[in-house]
Parts: structure tokens; sequence; C-alpha cells
């Protein structure tokens, strides 16, 4: 099986030639799936832009949603809107909303949205702030003193869905692929061939969801766990431990690319990333 993996497509803001030039890019590898880790556009026309993606490239397409993806709408509305749009097609997949797909013996695809939850580095002394905060309505209808534990919340649920997720695979599971939008680690947050500081890291590093897991992976030495994940338009590869590598995806506004294939066999998964910069 092959996979084709892609990220923050930011497809609001794309024109038509680089929207076909990316639909003949991805039919061109003729792969079994595309794999998408959030910012597919924004809240208005997700769902749109994930059905014309559908039907131009007419392959299954599993995918989380990221921050920008809620941006003009709400949580609850977005993933409502999706999760209907995905019982209607056959090909389209919200991993956020599913438990793990078998996808070759032993080995096991599963995803979670995320998110920069403020648990890493120092929010409180932080100077960032995020369009997150206007753009989406659960923080814009709270005051700034509740968003810090709203991030909190959000991480958490995020994190309590995936070890769930994570608890329910087989125990002979031999390899798990997991999609999520914000880089869990540190160490995976790249920007500029570095990893992030203590004042963009509140806002970059979904630290809920990276513990868990790190858990899942002391507790399964044997399971191979690959993570892909989005959000810092920068690439990196981050080997947490001898079992669980972090794959971060670049990305350039305006023009859809792809970020790697992804090659699954019962023994082995690999990730063939198109390029690191
Ligand atoms: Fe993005
Ligand atoms: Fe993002």
């Amino acid at each position: 099986m092959r996979l084709v993996w892609t990220t923050d497509l930011h497809l609001d803001s794309v024109p038509t030639h680089a929207w076909e030039q990316w639909v003949r890019d991805i039919s061109a590898l003729r792969a079994d799936g595309l794999l998408i880790t959030g910012d597919i556009s924004e809240g208005d026309d997700v769902v749109l832009k994930l059905q014309n993606i559908v039907r131009d490239i007419n392959l299954p397409v599993y995918f989380v949603l990221g921050n920008h993806d809620f941006y003009g709408s709400t949580f609850q509305a977005t993933r409502q809107n999706v999760i209907h749009a995905c019982r209607d097609s056959s090909q389209l997949h919200y991993l956020t909303d599913l438990s793990a797909m078998q996808i070759s013996a032993g080995t096991y695809l599963l995803g979670e949205d995320g998110w920069a939850d403020g648990t890493v580095g120092n929010y409180d002394t932080s100077t960032i702030h995020l369009n997150d905060f206007e753009r989406i309505g659960d923080f814009k209808a709270s005051a700034q003193s509740t968003w810090k534990q709203q991030l909190h919340d959000i991480g958490r649920e995020s994190a309590t869905r995936l070890r769930t997720k994570l608890e329910q695979l087989p125990t002979d599971t031999q390899q798990v692929l997991v999609l999520t939008h914000a880089p869990p680690f540190r160490e995976a947050c790249w920007y500029e061939g570095k990893t992030t500081d203590d004042n963009w890291a509140p806002f970059f590093v979904a630290g809920q969801v990276g513990n868990t897991l790190l858990d899942f992976s002391q507790l399964r030495p044997e399971c191979k766990m690959t993570v892909l994940c989005g959000h810092t338009h920068h690439a990196g590869v981050a080997k947490m431990n001898a079992n669980l590598q972090v794959h971060t995806g670049a990305a350039i506004s305006g023009q859809p690319g792809i970020e790697a294939t992804i090659t699954v066999n019962s023994r082995d998964l690999a990730v063939a990333q198109h390029h690191a910069e």
C-alpha cells in the first residue's frame, strides 16, 4: 500500500492553476490513499474543499482538522458539518471521529486534530497572539482570561480520545501511523531548521497529545509509532525514542504541495519526504 501525505493546504487562498497542478501531481503518484494533517481551508468552506478533493482526485482521503479549519466558525459546528459530509461520502474519513483503521497486516492508521494547548513553553510571558483567538467563535465569545484554560481543555480532550484509540489497538499491533495537526513535541516544532522557544511553544506544541504518544511508546516498545503533523509550515523529523518518530510537514502559502510518499508493508512503514526545508 502506498499513501501520499500532504499538509497545510490552506485551499481558501490557492489560485486555480496551483490547485490544478496539485491535483495532477497527486494523481500521477497513483497512490492508494491521501493523508492530510489539517489546515485544509477555513470553517466556511472546508467541507466544500474536501468534496472538491474527492471529486478531482478520487482517492480515499484520511484527514484531521487544523486550527484554520475552524476559522469563521466554531469547533462544534465545523466538526458536525465535516462528520455529516463524511457520512455522505465513502471516500472521506475524518480520523478524529473514528477509531483506528487497519491498513495492512499488523498496521493501523489513526488520527486526532490535536491542539497547541499552552502546556509547553511559557504561556504567561509569551508575546504571541494568534489569529485563532479572533477567528474561532469559541475564543471570540469568551474573555481573554479564560483562553489558557480553554487551550488546556481542548488539548486534554484530544489527548483523552487519542489514548482510548491507542489502548484499543490489538495487542499484536506492530506499527501505527498517527495523523495530527500541531506538533506533539517541542522537538518536532521546526522553524527554519530550529525547534521552537518558550515564547512560541505554547501556541505550536500539542503537549498533552505528546505525553499520550510518549506514554504509549514506552508501554508498547514493540509497536513502531510514526506520527505525521503540520502547523509550523517547516519540515523536519524528530526521533523521540526507539519506536516513536515524528515527521513535520512543510507548506508554502498559496501553493499546495506533496510532503511524502508512505509505503506500508506488514513489517515496515517507510516515509520518503519529498523535501526538507
Ligand atoms: Fe497551516
Ligand atoms: Fe495550523
